[in-house]
């Protein structure tokens, strides 16, 4: 049976991969799609998300649009990377599809509500500032705590973007991620962080690119190539990372990807580590008494390191329809 799946995304280049992927792969039965202001303001967003499922042929998944603006922080956005329309200004044809009217916490309840009366739990794969799922563990913790389980982009053990401490979506809403992390505490969901310690390595080249371009004109490989081709021009490089793909591939692959059980908390109140996901690596056969801040409640399946040569293989496969 395909694992059922909603993705949280603000697409975004990589997100539009994640997309891709999660729409197309076999594996994956792609239930929801819910958005949130954070690679770009969340109207184009929308328009994004709305674009990627028609190019697959899944226009009939609903998306809704959800938190335009962070609990906390002010919103910023990455166009500098992601292009001017937050996809790779890839002048693609606008969606002939609308959002879903309903408000994205809404279709997460319902759709989590509906998966858990079908003995079918979903799993919630946030790819963006977690807003979104941070309002659904506080406005309806019943369906928060029915769902299977969620994997996460975010945060890094070592490994940081938006500042020298902090990944972007963790950044961009760290009470959100401190909210989620807590929640799946408290009502035991189990959760894995997909990070910046693995996200760039699984990676796809220009010359792979050339061949999916070859494949279809408006499709989703000729998508595929065009957002990977962006993202390589962008920084000036022959290969670009498939990014957030690989949290959704890291769910039908789980054997590409070591993870470690480890205690995560969200610094939210450091002058230059604010956003920064604490992950504690400590070797707990110590005494833990003089420890004042004690363990973190959060326990998490870290991705610490991958085979980012099979995972891109994975993506790459399923964009052209091998599979
Ligand atoms: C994350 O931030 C965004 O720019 C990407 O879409 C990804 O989710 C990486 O830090
Ligand atoms: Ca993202």
């Amino acid at each position: 049976m395909p694992l059922p799946v909603i993705l949280d995304v603000d697409t975004g280049v990589d997100d539009a991969c994640a997309l891709l992927l999660a729409a197309l792969h076999p594996g994956l039965d792609l239930r929801a799609v819910t958005c949130v202001g954070g690679n770009a303001p969340l109207p184009e967003v929308v328009r994004n998300t709305l674009t990627v499922l028609e190019v697959c042929d899944h226009a009939n998944v609903p998306v809704a649009a959800g938190a335009a603006h962070p609990l906390l922080e002010r919103p910023v956005d990455a166009r500098h990377v992601h292009g001017d329309d937050g996809m790779a200004d890839l002048g693609w044809t606008a969606p002939t599809t609308t959002a879903d009217p309903r408000h994205a916490v809404d279709l997460l309840r319902q759709t989590i509500d509906a998966g858990d009366a079908g003995g079918e739990p979903v799993t919630l794969v946030p790819l963006a500032p977690m807003t979104n799922v941070a309002l659904l563990a506080r406005m309806y913790p019943e369906s928060f705590a029915s769902l299977g389980r969620i994997v996460f982009m975010g945060g890094g053990a070592r490994v940081s973007n938006a500042t020298a401490a902090a990944e972007f979506n963790v950044f961009h809403d760290p009470e959100a991620t401190a909210v989620v992390l807590d929640a799946c505490a408290d009502h035991g969901v189990e959760v894995a962080m997909y990070g910046l310690d693995v996200f760039y390595e699984p990676r796809v080249t220009l010359a792979q690119c050339d061949e999916l371009a070859a494949l279809d004109e408006r499709g989703p490989a000729a998508l595929a190539a065009g957002l990977m081709r962006f993202m390589s021009h962008r920084f000036d490089t022959d290969s670009a990372t498939i990014g957030d793909a690989g949290a959704v591939a890291m769910l039908v692959d789980p054997e590409a990807v070591r993870t470690e059980r480890l205690p995560v908390r969200v610094e939210l109140s450091g002058t230059w580590t604010r956003g920064r996901t604490i992950v504690d690596t400590r070797d707990w056969s110590g005494d833990m008494e003089h420890d004042p801040h004690g363990l973190a409640p959060a326990q998490v399946d870290v991705a610490l390191e991958i085979d980012g040569p099979r995972i891109a293989r994975l993506w790459l496969d399923t964009v052209r329809g091998a599979h």
